[in-house]
C-alpha cells in the first residue's frame, strides 16, 4: 500500500471512530486540524506523511472521553497502523504526536518535541481559536449543560491538569482559561500569523457578549 492509500484509508477509519463524537471533537474538527495542518506544513521542513497521519490521528481516543485514560489514544493509532505495515518509526512518532498535543491547562511539561508535532500542534490550537472556536467552546458547554457566563465567578489562570480536566464553570471562562492564551503559544511562524486573526476575532466577540449582556447595545 502506498502512503496516500495509507492516507486515504485513515480517514476512513478516523470517520468510522468518531462516528458520534461530540460536535468539538468529531471528524469536522479531524478534517479541519488536517486542512490547517497541510497549509502551515507548507512553510515548514516537515515529514508531510507523519504531520497527516498524526493529524487525523490525534483525537482518535481523547482521554477526556475515556475516562481520562491518556493511552487509549496511542494503542488504537498503533494498532490501526500496524495492520497497515506502516513503518515502526513512523508509528512511534504518531503516538508521540497524540501523546503530547493536548494543552490540558497548559501547565504541563511537553517530553517530546518535533516539527511535524509543532505543525498539528499549532493546526489543533487554531481550531479552539476565532469563529470555530467559539463554536466548540459553546458546544462542549452544552454538552455538559455548563453555564453561559456567570459574572459572579472569575476565570482560574493556575489550573492543575486536574482541575482544568474536572472544571464546572461557566463556559465564558474557558476563553481565559485557554482560548485567549494560546496566540503567544504558537510554534510556527504561519501558525502564529492565522492565530494573530482569530485571536482579534474573539477579542471583538467578547466585547459584544459583555456589552449585550448588560444591555447597553
Ligand atoms: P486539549 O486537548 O488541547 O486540552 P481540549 O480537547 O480540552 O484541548 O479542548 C478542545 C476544545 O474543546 C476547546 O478548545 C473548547 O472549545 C472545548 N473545551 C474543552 N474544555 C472546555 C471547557 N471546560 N469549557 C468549554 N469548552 C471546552
Ligand atoms: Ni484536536
Amino acid at each position: 500500500m502506498n502512503q496516500e492509500q495509507i492516507i486515504e484509508r485513515t480517514v476512513d477509519f478516523v470517520k468510522a471512530v468518531l462516528a458520534d463524537a461530540e460536535g468539538g471533537h468529531d471528524w469536522w474538527h479531524i478534517y479541519r486540524v488536517w486542512k490547517s495542518a497541510k497549509q502551515i506544513a507548507q512553510s515548514e521542513e516537515v515529514d508531510w506523511f507523519v504531520v497527516e497521519l498524526g493529524a487525523l490521528l490525534h483525537d482518535i481516543a481523547d482521554s477526556k472521553f475515556h475516562g481520562g485514560d491518556e493511552s487509549v489514544g496511542p494503542q488504537k493509532a498503533r494498532a490501526f497502523l500496524e495492520s497497515l505495515n506502516v513503518d515502526e518509526a513512523v508509528i512511534v512518532h504518531v503516538e508521540n504526536i497524540i501523546s503530547n498535543i493536548s494543552f490540558k491547562g497548559g501547565n504541563q511539561i511537553q517530553h517530546f518535541k518535533s516539527a511535524e508535532l509543532d505543525v498539528i500542534q499549532d493546526a489543533d490550537r487554531l481550531d479552539a481559536m476565532g469563529a470555530i472556536g467559539i463554536a466548540r467552546t459553546f458546544n462542549y458547554g452544552g454538552h455538559k449543560n455548563r453555564e453561559i457566563y456567570n459574572p459572579d465567578i472569575e476565570p482560574n489562570l493556575n489550573m492543575s491538569k486536574e482541575a482544568y480536566k474536572n472544571s464546572v464553570a461557566p463556559t465564558l471562562n474557558h476563553f481565559y482559561e485557554k482560548l485567549l492564551l494560546l496566540k503567544d503559544r504558537m510554534n510556527t511562524k504561519a501558525g502564529r500569523k492565522m492565530a494573530e486573526k482569530r485571536h482579534a476575532f474573539m477579542e471583538t466577540y467578547l466585547e459584544q457578549f459583555y456589552q449585550e449582556w448588560e444591555g447597553v447595545l
